[in-house]
C-alpha cells in the first residue's frame, strides 16, 4: 500500500560540505520525516518537514526511562547517478525487533520504507560521491508521553535524519587498537543488547572514555556472566581469522544483529571460506596469538563498514595482529561491501535497492 506522505519543502537551502573531511554526524540535510503515535488512534501524520529542532515536554518519558530505539543504514551515489540504498528492510526489520523489547508499538514497514526513500529522494542532492563517504540515515523512535509512571509511553514520534558522511574513525580503514574491558559489560542476555537502544551506548560510554584515557581507541567487550567470551568490539560486532577459519560470536540475546555481521558472514560463506558462529572465549584468542594463529581482526558496522584490529590489550598482554597492519581478508571484504555499496561492483545477492 503507498502512503500519502505530506510534504513541507524548505524555502531555506543550507550550504552543503565541500570536500573537507567531515566529522560522523555533524552535517544534516535540508529535510526531515515524522510521523506520530497515540493510543487508540495509532500511527499517524507521516510528514516530511525542514529539519529543525523539535520541542517536547520536560517530562516526556524518553528523558526518564531511556524508551527510545534507532537504526543506522546509508545511502549511496552511483557513478551513472543512482541512489542506493543497502538492505534496508534488514534494517526496518531489526527496528520493529528493537520496538518489541522496548514495549513500543511496532511501524508499518511499508510505511518506512516508503519515508527512507522519498526523504532520501527529496535531499538527494546531498549524498556525496567521493570515496569513504555517504548519506547516513539515522531512523529513530522515542516516547513523548509527559507522565513519570514507570509504564510503556502511550505516544511517540518517529523521525528520520540524514547526514554527509566520511569514515565513522579518523583511521578511516586504517587498524584500530584495542582494550579488552575487565571491569564494565555492555549487555547480558535477557536484557536489551540485541534491541539497538540508546541505554546500550550510553553504558558503553565510560569503558571507552578509559579506554582513550589508555591510548586505545576502543574496547572489547567481554560477556557479562562468565567474563570470558566475546561479544563486540565498541559499537560494532567482531571477527577473528584463526587460521584458515572466520570465526565470530553467536548471537546469544546480548549481541546486535547486524547488517554488516550478517554481510560479511554471507560473503565469506559465498567466498567458500570457513566461517563459524559460536562462542569464543578471550582465552582462545590469546592462545590462538601465543600460536601464530590469530591471522585477522576486525570489527563490523554500518558507520565504519569494517575496522581492523591492529591490537588487542588483554591483562598487560599486548597481542598485535597481522603485524599492526589491515589484512588481505579485511581489505578484501571493505572493498567488496563497499564496492557492492556504491555499485561499483556485481551484486550477487541482491542487496541494493
Ligand atoms: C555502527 O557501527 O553503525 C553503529 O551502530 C555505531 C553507530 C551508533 C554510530
Amino acid at each position: 500500500m503507498v502512503h500519502t506522505i505530506a510534504i513541507e519543502p524548505t524555502t531555506n537551502k543550507k550550504p552543503k560540505p565541500s570536500g573537507e573531511r567531515l566529522e560522523f554526524g555533524t552535517v544534516f540535510t535540508d529535510h526531515m520525516f515524522m510521523l506520530d503515535y497515540d493510543e487508540g488512534k495509532g500511527w499517524h501524520d507521516p510528514r516530511i518537514v525542514p529539519y529543525q529542532p523539535i520541542e517536547l515536554d520536560p517530562a516526556a518519558k524518553v528523558f526518564h526511562y531511556g524508551q527510545t530505539v534507532f537504526e543506522g543504514l546509508k545511502a549511496y551515489l552511483t557513478e551513472d547517478q543512482r541512489t542506493l540504498l543497502f538492505r534496508p528492510n534488514k534494517n526496518i526489520e531489526r527496528l520493529n525487533l528493537s520496538n518489541h523489547r522496548l514495549s513500543i508499538p511496532a511501524l508499518d514497514e511499508e510505511l518506512v520504507m516508503q519515508a527512507i526513500s522519498e526523504l532520501v529522494l527529496i535531499d538527494r542532492d546531498w549524498i556525496p560521491s567521493e570515496p569513504g563517504t555517504s548519506l547516513y540515515i539515522r531512523p529513530f523512535v522515542f516516547a513523548t508521553e509527559p507522565l513519570l509512571g514507570v509504564a510503556p509511553s502511550r505516544q511517540y514520534k518517529f523521525m528520520i535524519i540524514l547526514s554527509v558522511v566520511g569514515s565513522y574513525y579518523q583511521e578511516g580503514i586504517n587498524p584500530v587498537s584495542i582494550y579488552v574491558e575487565p571491569n564494565y559489560v555492555r549487555a547480558v542476555t535477557g536484557g536489551v543488547g540485541h534491541a539497538k537502544t540508546a541505554g546500550n551506548y550510553a553504558a558503553g560510554l565510560k569503558a571507552q572514555e578509559e579506554a582513550h584515557e589508555k591510548g586505545y581507541s576502543q574496547v572489547l567487550w567481554l560477556d557479562g556472566v562468565h567474563r570470558k567470551y566475546i561479544e563486540e568490539v565498541g559499537s560494532m560486532n567482531v571477527f577473528f581469522k584463526l587460521g584458515d577459519t572466520v570465526v565470530t560470536p553467536a548471537l546469544n540475546g546480548s549481541i546486535l544483529n547486524g547488517v554488516t555481521r550478517n554481510s560479511v558472514l554471507e560473503l565469506l560463506r559465498h567466498w567458500n571460506i570457513p566461517v563459524e558462529e559460536r562462542a569464543l572465549s578471550i582465552d582462545e584468542i590469546a592462545e590462538a596469538h601465543r600460536s601464530g594463529q590469530l591471522i585477522e581482526a576486525f570489527g563490523t558496522g554500518t558507520a565504519a563498514v569494517i575496522s581492523p584490529i591492529g591490537a588487542l590489550e588483554w591483562q598487560e598482554n599486548k597481542m598485535v595482529i597481522h603485524g599492526g597492519t589491515t589484512g588481505e581478508l579485511s581489505k578484501r571484504v571493505y572493498d567488496t561491501i563497499t564496492g557492492i555499496q556504491r555499485g561499483t561492483m556485481e551484486d550477487p545477492f541482491g542487496w541494493t535497492v
